[in-house]
């Protein structure tokens, strides 16, 4: 007669895993955005703009470069560990899908009137979702066009897909200031709302008592051989 066992699984609103690889991508993405500002000062694409020593790492145009590419592999691993987790778990489609025209305006509204309510972190609102789909895909194209920039004649098809390599510069800087974007914003609200903070270093509450039955058969009476 099979005995049954219940266990109680209690999920935090952001799993341990997801913890790690948010603040491991934090951290790297300073390293790219410090590192690449250094790299730029060595060429620079707008003529008055210049990125000051204080903000920048590396010492010169090379160890910028050093960093830069120390920077790009934990970017690149964590980044598809967590884009591999996002899917695999169905979190993105939980808390990132579906989000409308509809949904995004009516958000943005409620933004611009300061009727935001933030009292629940279990849900993402349609902007929130917007942006981190956003800053997600640009992550991607920031370094698809990283890759073309790196190695032009190993990847010549990507980089022709770009047109020149001027235009390749042009894109990976975009992405980089849509991503300093993205962070003056993010970092503001997490500011803003320390609770979602607080929630994204110790897991935040518990949003899922699921009960999980794991049918455990008795040992039965060995076959006979
Ligand atoms: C010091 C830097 C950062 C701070 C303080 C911060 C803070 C936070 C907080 C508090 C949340 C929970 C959001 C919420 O409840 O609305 C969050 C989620 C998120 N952050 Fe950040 N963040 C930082 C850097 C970044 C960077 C560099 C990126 C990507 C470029 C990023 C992308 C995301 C994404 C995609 C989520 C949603 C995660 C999910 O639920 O799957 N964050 N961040």
């Amino acid at each position: 007669m099979p005995v049954v066992k219940s266990k109680t699984h209690e999920r935090r609103l952001h799993p341990l895993p997801l913890r790690i690889m948010h603040w491991i991508n934090a951290i790297a993405i300073f390293i790219m955005i410090g590192s690449g500002w250094k790299i730029y000062n060595d060429d620079v694409i707008l003529g008055w703009l210049h990125f000051p020593d204080a903000v920048v790492i590396g010492k010169w145009a090379q160890y910028g470069l050093q960093w830069h590419f120390f920077g790009m592999w934990i970017f690149v691993i964590n980044g598809l560990c967590y884009l591999s987790y996002g899917i695999a778990t169905g979190r993105f489609r939980r808390k990132l899908l579906p989000v409308s025209l509809r949904a995004i305006l009516a958000t943005a509204n409620d933004a611009l009137h300061f009727r935001l309510a933030h009292d629940d972190l279990t849900h993402y609102n349609a902007v929130q979702k917007i942006l981190y789909l956003g800053v997600m895909a640009i992550g991607i194209l920031i370094v698809i066009s990283g890759l073309a920039l790196w190695k032009p004649v190993q990847f010549s098809e990507l980089a022709a897909l770009f047109g020149s390599f001027q235009t390749i510069r042009i894109v990976h800087f975009l992405c980089m200031a849509a991503i300093v974007g993205f962070l003056l914003v993010h970092i503001s609200l997490a500011l803003l709302v320390p609770r979602s903070l607080i929630a994204m270093i110790n897991g935040g509450p518990a949003v899922d008592r699921g009960v999980a039955r794991a049918a455990v058969a008795a040992p039965e009476a060995e076959p006979s051989h």
